[in-house]
């Protein structure tokens, strides 16, 4: 077992080296990983809840606290969850592509400018260039692990605002008004856990500094009023913006497992999936590398980016959730929670309503 601490790439050199820290926790030996596999499912359980974070680190300190087992509560075996993951196959998630929308109308133009103007910035702030065709060996453009896993905290920690604030709006619109949600709210809610879910997995590997938790602390609070808002004035406008973030963010991670495939992350080539991952997307016995989670998260963030724009197809106030209906014709192609019927730029109204 290892555990690398790593100055994180942050564009901030005014800052003292000694604060811009992310240690990495990793497991390049067999013994833990191999004790999760060979033990099965059950065992594995029993490992990862007595204790998921020293089963994989010799950090000897944490500062991300674990919160099961609760250690106070010794008949207590695990936390169930209401949303239990779709099962994707390893022929879905390779069938995940980059996609993009064009605009339609003004409305569109003002979510992708946005979307764009907060990609720069968080590139800035994260350290990520994409290198500019021809120059891709050039060192300026070279992500580390170390590099990724920055870009994965910070974007997971905002990823998973968005679905909250529309799910409590839309909650609260529907107390406010005594009229049913058309079955809006528990799509949204699922998506903020499958982001929180994320952010979970990867702060398994990665154990952000005071800097970056700073940073994190910024963000939500900007962006979650700043979204509040918004979506207080055009819901359509916030579901069409979340799907352009959802282009960005499969972008990200195909670039990053791109990077593996290309044998530019050795750290990650033996790298096993963190426990919480395994368990959570129910991933199969050989199939739980570190390219593996990525090929989940991508098809999540795939999902997030089909049905937001949905979403931005509709009516608002009147269309119900086409990702909870029941179709009265189940023969043809539907929207549906997994990524069998993966639709890269959303379905249009019509095909839907
Ligand atoms: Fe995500
Ligand atoms: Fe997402």
């Amino acid at each position: 077992m290892n555990s690398i601490t790593t100055a994180v790439p942050l564009r901030a050199a005014s800052l003292p080296k000694s604060y811009l820290h992310l240690t990495i926790r990793g497991c390049t030996g067999s013994v833990a990983t191999a004790g999760l596999r060979c033990g099965g499912p059950l065992l594995a359980s029993k490992i990862n809840h007595r204790n998921t974070k020293r089963s994989i680190s010799s950090t000897p300190h944490t500062q991300t606290k674990e919160f099961f087992p609760p250690p106070t509560a010794p008949h207590i075996k695990e936390v169930e969850t209401a949303w239990a993951h779709p099962v994707y196959t390893e022929e879905q998630m390779r069938h995940v592509t980059v996609a993009h929308r064009e605009t339609k109308d003004w409305a569109d133009w003002v979510a992708l400018s946005t979307v764009r103007l907060l990609r720069w910035g968080m590139d800035f702030v994260t350290g990520y260039r994409h290198p500019p065709p021809g120059k891709e060996h050039e060192a300026k453009f070279q992500m580390t692990e170390q590099k990724w896993l920055t870009r994965f905290v910070f974007l997971e920690s905002v990823a998973g605002v968005p679905g909250m604030v529309g799910g409590m709006l839309r909650h609260l619109r529907s107390l406010r008004r005594m009229k049913r949600d058309n079955g809006w709210i528990e799509t949204l809610l699922e998506e903020a856990y499958n982001e929180r879910m994320h952010l979970l997995t990867f702060l398994k590997v990665a154990e952000p500094g005071w800097f970056m938790r700073l940073m994190v602390l910024g963000a939500q609070g900007v962006f979650f009023n700043g979204f509040f808002l918004s979506y207080l004035m055009s819901p359509r406008i916030c579901h069409r913006f979340v799907g352009y973030l959802e282009e960005e963010a499969v972008i990200t991670y195909t670039r990053a497992i791109q990077d593996i495939d290309h044998g530019k992350l050795p750290k990650w080539t033996n790298l096993e999936a963190p426990e919480i991952a395994v368990q959570y997307w129910k991933m199969p016995e050989g199939q739980r590398t570190m390219k593996d989670l990525l090929m989940y998260v991508r098809a999540d963030e795939a999902k997030h980016r089909e049905v937001n724009h949905t979403l931005g197809n509709l009516n608002q106030a009147a269309d119900p959730n086409p990702y909870s209906v029941k179709y009265k014709d189940p023969s043809k192609a539907h929207p549906g929670k997994g990524i069998a019927n993966l639709k890269a730029t959303g379905w249009e109204r019509e095909e839907v309503i």
